[in-house]
C-alpha cells in the first residue's frame, strides 16, 4: 500500500486506485455475483489503466489486473487447468475502432482476403465442455482463463447441453474435443425466476447474466437443475481425431451436427463494411431479442489466418467484440417525487443526477410503487444502477448499498394527494395507491390530455399546457366542458388572441365527428387501450349499445379479457361518467359508428388474421390497420399459429421472432402495399431473412 507521506506521484496513485477498483469489481462480479459497478464503469477503468500503463510502462507491476485475464477462481469448486487457455476479447466501440482493428490484420498479413464472421455476444458465463469418445466428461468455468472451476455436475443439468455428441450425416466423432460456449438465461425465463425467488422471499438477481452465473455456481446441483439455463456454443478449444475443419463457419456447422445450439444468425461477411452493417443491425434488434446481448463478436473466419495472426496478451488478434453503448449507468437519486396519474394513481418518480445512457440524458426514473421502493430499499441520496432499454421508461435496477454514507433518507408514500390534498387510499391486494378525489385537478388534467391526444379525439392546438391552464382557470371541470368553452374569454387570454381561439374552436368542432372507437378510447376507461376500444366499437356500434351490454357480453368479445370487461361495465355505470357522456352527446359528439363493424366479408383479406409490428415508413400504424380492416382482415395484437402474416416495419422485435418460430410469413412494408393493392399474401418462407 503506498504511503501517503512518501513520494508517490499523483499518477502512481491513480494507477494504484484503478487497480484496486478493478480487483474489487472482479471479486464482486465473478466471486460474489454481486457487481458493485456497471459494465460501462468497469470498461472505463480498464481503458484508463491500459492507457496509463501504455504511456508509462515503468509503472506496470506483475500483479496489475492487466497482466492476467479474469479473476482468481473461487475456492468453493475444484480448480482445473485449461489445456488451452480461454482467451478474452479486445473491444471496439465504434466503426473507426473496428476499421483500425481490421487495418492491423491487413498490415500483419498484407494482401490477404478476410471473411469476418459476426455473431451476437450473448451476455452470460463462458464455459468449456470436454467430451471423450463423444461423452461429456467435464465442464468448467473460464475462471482467469488459465485456471477455471470444475462445475461438471451443474453443467450436466443444463437441458440443451448434449451429454453425448450426436452422430449425424456420417461426420466422425473426435476422440477428444473441448467445446466452448456461453451459458445464459432468456429474458422471459429470468423474469419468471426472479418472480419465483421474490415470492419465496429470496434475493432477486440484477440481470440475466448474474442469474446465469449465480445459478451455475450453486453448490447444490439440484438448485441449478431448476434454473432455466441454456448454452449457446461458439467455438472449439481443441479437438483430437474426427472431422477436420478449416474455418470458424465450419466449426459452427460441426457443433450443430453434434447437437449443440449455436447462434442461428451467425453470418460470414466478405468485408468490414458488411461486418459493421451486421453490428448495427444487431444493435437495432437488441431490445427485441429473447435474450440479452452486450455486443457483437467479429471473428476472422479462416482458421489458418487465425493461427498466423495469433494473439497479444491473452487477446486474439483475429477476433474482437463490438460493445454496444451501455444501457446501465450508476447515478445518484437527488429526490423522490410523486406524480398523480389519469386514474388517480400516485406514481413515485426518482429525480436523478443527470446521466448519459446510450446517448440519452436521463434525469428521471420510474419507481413503480411503494412496494417496489421497499423491496429494492431505495432511499433519497442513494447511488443506484439505472437502466434504459429502448423506449422503455428508465428504471432503477439496484441500489449500491455499499456506497451509502448514512445521510440517505427513506421515502414514505404520502397519505395525502400531493396535488389536491385529499386522503390517499391503497386497496387490499393492489400495489398502487390512489387519490380518493375523482375531481382532483391532477387526475382531471391527465384525463383531458388523454382525451385530446392524437390516438383519441385528436384536438390539434389543445396541448397539455393550455389544457392545464383551462383546468386551473376552472374552465374545464370535466372533459364534457371542452365542447362548451367560452371562446370570447379564451380570445382575451394572454398569449392567445382571436386567431388562436378560432383555430382551436375549429379543431374542437372537427373532433365531434371522430369514429366511435376514438371516443371510447378517449373516455379513459381503465385497462382499455386503442385496440380494445376498436374491438368494442366494432362489436357494439354505439355508446348506447355498450352501456346496455352485460359484463358477460363484453367479456365474450374476442380480444377483450374479463378484467377489461368488468372495467368497462363499472365505468359506464358510474353516475359521473354517465353525466359526462350525456354532456358530450348534447354537444353533438358522434356516439355511433355508421361504418364500424367487421371488415367486408368479401374483401381480399377476408378471413385472414394479420399482425403489425415495428415502425412503418410510409404510413402510420393506425392508417395501416384501417387499410387492412377495409380489405377485410382481422388485425390482431399478438402472433399465434393461426396468424396469416406479420407485417414488420423498422425495429420489429419479438413478434417477428415469434412468427418465425411458428412458420408464419414475416413480410415487409412493400409486401403490405402489394397485399393492400389486392395481391395474395405470399406464403411460406420469411422473405426478410
Ligand atoms: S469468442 C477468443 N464468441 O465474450 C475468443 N465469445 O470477452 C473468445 N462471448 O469470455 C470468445 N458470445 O464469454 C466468443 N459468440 C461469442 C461470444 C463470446 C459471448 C463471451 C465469452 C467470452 C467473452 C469475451
Amino acid at each position: 500500500m503506498p504511503d501517503a507521506c512518501s513520494d508517490v506521484s499523483p499518477l502512481e496513485r491513480r494507477v494504484d486506485s484503478l487497480r484496486r477498483a478493478i480487483e474489487k469489481h472482479n471479486y464482486d462480479y465473478y466471486i460474489l455475483d454481486q457487481p458493485t459497478a456497471t459494465d460501462a464503469e468497469y470498461d472505463a477503468m480498464w481503458r484508463e489503466l491500459r492507457e496509463l500503463e501504455a504511456a508509462h510502462p515503468e509503472l506496470i507491476t506483475p500483479d496489475s489486473p492487466t497482466q492476467r485475464v479474469g479473476t482468481t477462481p473461487s475456492s468453493r469448486f475444484n480448480q482445473i487447468e485449461h489445456p488451452v487457455p480461454m482467451l478474452s476479447l479486445s473491444n471496439v466501440f465504434n466503426r473507426g475502432e473496428l476499421d483500425a482493428w481490421a487495418a492491423r490484420l491487413e498490415r500483419i498479413l498484407p494482401g490477404a482476403e478476410f471473411t469476418y464472421v459476426t455473431e451476437p455476444k450473448v451476455d452470460g458465463l463462458a464455459v468449456a465442455l470436454t467430451y471423450i469418445d463423444g461423452v461429456l466428461q467435464r465442464g468448467a468455468t473460464r475462471g482467469d482463463g488459465v485456471t477455471g472451476e470444475d462445475i461438471t455436475v451443474n453443467l450436466r443439468t443444463v437441458k440443451n447441453i448434449p451429454l453425448r455428441l450426436r452422430e449425424s450425416g456420417g461426420v466422425p466423432l473426435p476422440n477428444a474435443i473441448e467445446v466452448r460456449g456461453e451459458v445464459f438465461m432468456r429474458r422471459a425465463d429470468f423474469e419468471a425466476l426472479n418472480a419465483r425467488i421474490e415470492r419465496d422471499g429470496g434475493k432477486t438477481f440484477m440481470n440475466p447474466r448474474n442469474a446465469a452465473a449465480g445459478s451455475l455456481r450453486q453448490l447444490d446441483p439440484n438448485i441449478t437443475a431448476q434454473r432455466p439455463l441454456r448454452l449457446t456454443a461458439y467455438g472449439i478449444g481443441y479437438a483430437q481425431g474426427g472431422a477436420s475443419f478449416r474455418s470458424h463457419s465450419e466449426v459452427l456447422q460441426l457443433l450443430r451436427s453434434f447437437g449443440f445450439e449455436t447462434s442461428p444468425d451467425a453470418r460470414a461477411n466478405p468485408s468490414v463494411d458488411e461486418a459493421w452493417a451486421q453490428c448495427e443491425a444487431w444493435l437495432e434488434r437488441r431490445n427485441g431479442l429473447a435474450f440479452e446481448i452486450d455486443g457483437v463478436v467479429i471473428k476472422v473466419d479462416d482458421l489458418r489466418q487465425q493461427e498466423e495472426l495469433g494473439f497479444v496478451s491473452r487477446e486474439p488478434r483475429w477476433a474482437t467484440a463490438y460493445k454496444f453503448p451501455a444501457i446501465q449507468q450508476t447515478t445518484r437519486i437527488n429526490d423522490i417525487i410523486v406524480n398523480v396519474g389519469r386514474t388517480g394513481t400516485l406514481n413515485p418518480l426518482a429525480l436523478l443526477e443527470p446521466v448519459n445512457i446510450g446517448g440519452v440524458i436521463v434525469s428521471r426514473a420510474t419507481l413503480h410503487n411503494e412496494d417496489e421502493i421497499r423491496r429494492k430499499d431505495i432511499r433519497v441520496g442513494d447511488t443506484v444502477v439505472v437502466q434504459r432499454a429502448g423506449d422503455v421508461i428508465p428504471q432503477v435496477v439496484q441500489v449500491l448499498t455499499e456506497r451509502r454514507t448514512g445521510d440517505e433518507r427513506e421515502f414514505v408514500m404520502p397519505d395525502h394527494c400531493p396535488v389536491c390534498g385529499s386522503p390517499t387510499h391503497r386497496a387490499e391486494g393492489e400495489a398502487a395507491r390512489y387519490c380518493t378525489n375523482s375531481a382532483c385537478p391532477a387526475q382531471l388534467k391527465r384525463h383531458v390530455h388523454h382525451f385530446v391526444a392524437r390516438g383519441a379525439m385528436d384536438i390539434a392546438g389543445l396541448g397539455e399546457k393550455l389544457a392545464d391552464r383551462f383546468v386551473d382557470l376552472g374552465m374545464i371541470r370535466d372533459i364534457g366542458d371542452i365542447y362548451s368553452l367560452d371562446w370570447e374569454r379564451i380570445a382575451e387570454l394572454e398569449g392567445l388572441g382571436e386567431l388562436s381561439a378560432s383555430n382551436l374552436r375549429a379543431a374542437v368542432e372537427a373532433s365531434k365527428d371522430r369514429p366511435l372507437a376514438r371516443l371510447v378510447f378517449g373516455l379513459g376507461i381503465p385497462f382499455v387501450g386503442e385496440r380494445s376500444s376498436r374491438l368494442l366499437a366494432d362489436r357494439f356500434h354505439s355508446i348506447d349499445n355498450l352501456v346496455a351490454a352485460e359484463v358477460e357480453t363484453i367479456d365474450s368479445v374476442p380480444g377483450i379479457g374479463p378484467v377489461q370487461a368488468q372495467g368497462v361495465a363499472d365505468f359506464l355505470r358510474t353516475p359521473e361518467n354517465v353525466a359526462v357522456i350525456e354532456k358530450l352527446r348534447a354537444a353533438g359528439v358522434r356516439m355511433v359508428d355508421a361504418d364500424a363493424g367487421d371488415g367486408p366479408a368479401d374483401g381480399p383479406l377476408a378471413g385472414k388474421t394479420v399482425v403489425l409490428t415495428g415502425r412503418l415508413s410510409t404510413m402510420t400504424r393506425a392508417e395501416a390497420e384501417n387499410a387492412l380492416r377495409r380489405a377485410g382482415a382481422n388485425v390482431a395484437g399478438s402472433v399465434s399459429r393461426k396468424t396469416s402474416a406479420v407485417f414488420a416495419g423498422e425495429e420489429a422485435g419479438s413478434k417477428a421472432e415469434r412468427a418465425r418460430e411458428f412458420g408464419v410469413p414475416v413480410l415487409d412494408e412493400d409486401a403490405l402495399h402489394a397485399v393492400l393493392g389486392g395481391e395474395a399474401i405470399p406464403n411460406g418462407k420469411d422473405q426478410r431473412s
